[in-house]
């Protein structure tokens, strides 16, 4: 197979139909603010365990179609000293890892960042598809406030989305492009909506530029919503309308799936809000979910580091990727939330 083909085909895998992708990615410094909020204390096996927890769902296959790793997780194990990329290959599941170094301040730019991470990014790709990744992930961090973003800012890290990208799919390994537009503040939807067009045409510019293979990437952006502290809310309804308008003013058809964040939305919220888009008529690309916090929040906090509530976490983790599937199909409702946890 060329390269092309085979980014092409990882990228089809990843979105197969009615599964999405689980972003369990966070950092151990992330990992741990996530465990303290729970009372779990966070020590290399502690976050291990959480990840077998995870990974070791009994059915999560059938909705879950590949995992985002980390660079700490890539490296472990099961505790019958599985690899976490053999386990989940075994189990049908494609493994992909984050590649950035986190959101760095953007020089001359206060309250501002770029992500970093470029630097020998070309050997790391290639030790990550050695070691089994078949995909990769880097976020760009993009704030609102009243004189934020600057186009600076915007277009610094699109330049390293674009660069990344380039280097991945040369890797054999197709890039997951996230430009998230953070939800934090009291901006109202119209100005999301703005700093979103704004970031998407910019990111896909630099895509072209860079000579990325549109086919064989996958794009995860944030819904269009209003700033979490905005007194004005909008209901699934409008955040649908609002995000698949932008998406088809930005997103090029060649595009092959989107996969979006939930950027701290409830696992409720975000199954709602991509049940409303996928119920939307034909749309050019796939729509489908990588979430994190909308898929892991309930099961992490019953899970609470132990062993006895493995199960139960597992139970929970398996409802909320079902209703994401249920989204994804546009066929959730919140009555199926009482079904089962
Ligand atoms: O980069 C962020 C994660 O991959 C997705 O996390 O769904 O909690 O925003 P989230």
């Amino acid at each position: 197979m060329t390269n092309e083909k085979t980014l092409e085909a990882t990228a089809s895998a990843m979105l197969a139909g009615g599964k999405g992708i689980l972003a369990t990615d966070e950092t151990a410094g992330t990992c741990t603010k996530r465990f303290l909020e729970c009372g779990i204390e966070s020590t290399d096996d502690s976050r291990r365990a959480y990840r077998e927890m995870l990974y070791t769902t009994p059915g999560i296959r059938e909705y879950i179609s590949a995992v985002i790793l980390c660079d700490e997780t890539i490296r472990q194990s099961a505790a019958d000293g599985r690899r976490f990329v053999d386990l989940l290959n075994g189990a049908g599941i494609i493994p992909g890892v984050k590649v950035d170094m986190g959101a760095k301040p953007l020089a001359k730019a206060q309250e501002e960042t770029v992500t970093e991470g470029l630097d020998g990014l070309r050997e790391r790709l290639n030790e990550y598809h050695e070691m089994g990744a078949r995909f990769t992930k880097w976020r760009a961090v993009i704030n609102i406030g009243p004189e934020i973003p600057s186009r600076y800012c915007i277009e610094t890290n699109a330049h390293a989305l674009g660069r990344y990208a380039a280097l991945a799919q040369e890797a054999g390994l197709v890039p997951i492009v996230e430009p998230e537009v953070i939800s934090n503040g009291d901006h109202d939807i119209d100005r999301c909506q703005e700093v979103t067009e704004h970031v998407l045409h910019s990111v896909f510019e630099q895509l072209a530029m860079q000579r990325c293979f549109l086919e064989g990437i996958i794009l995860k952006p944030n819904m269009i919503t209003p700033g979490r502290e905005c007194p004005a809310q909008a209901d699934a309804g409008e955040i649908a309308e609002r995000t698949l308008k932008t998406l088809r003013g930005c997103v090029p058809a060649a595009v092959p799936g989107i996969a979006f964040l939930s950027g701290g939305q409830s696992g409720e919220e975000a199954c709602e809000r991509l049940g409303a888009m996928a119920s939307d008529g034909p749309l050019p690309w796939q729509l489908t979910f990588s979430f994190g916090r909308a898929l892991q929040r309930p099961a992490l906090q019953i899970w609470g580091g132990d062993p006895a509530n493995v199960a139960a976490a597992q139970s929970a983790v398996l409802h909320r990727a079902r209703m994401s599937s249920m989204g994804r199909m546009g066929r959730y409702s919140p009555n199926m939330e009482q079904a089962s946890v």
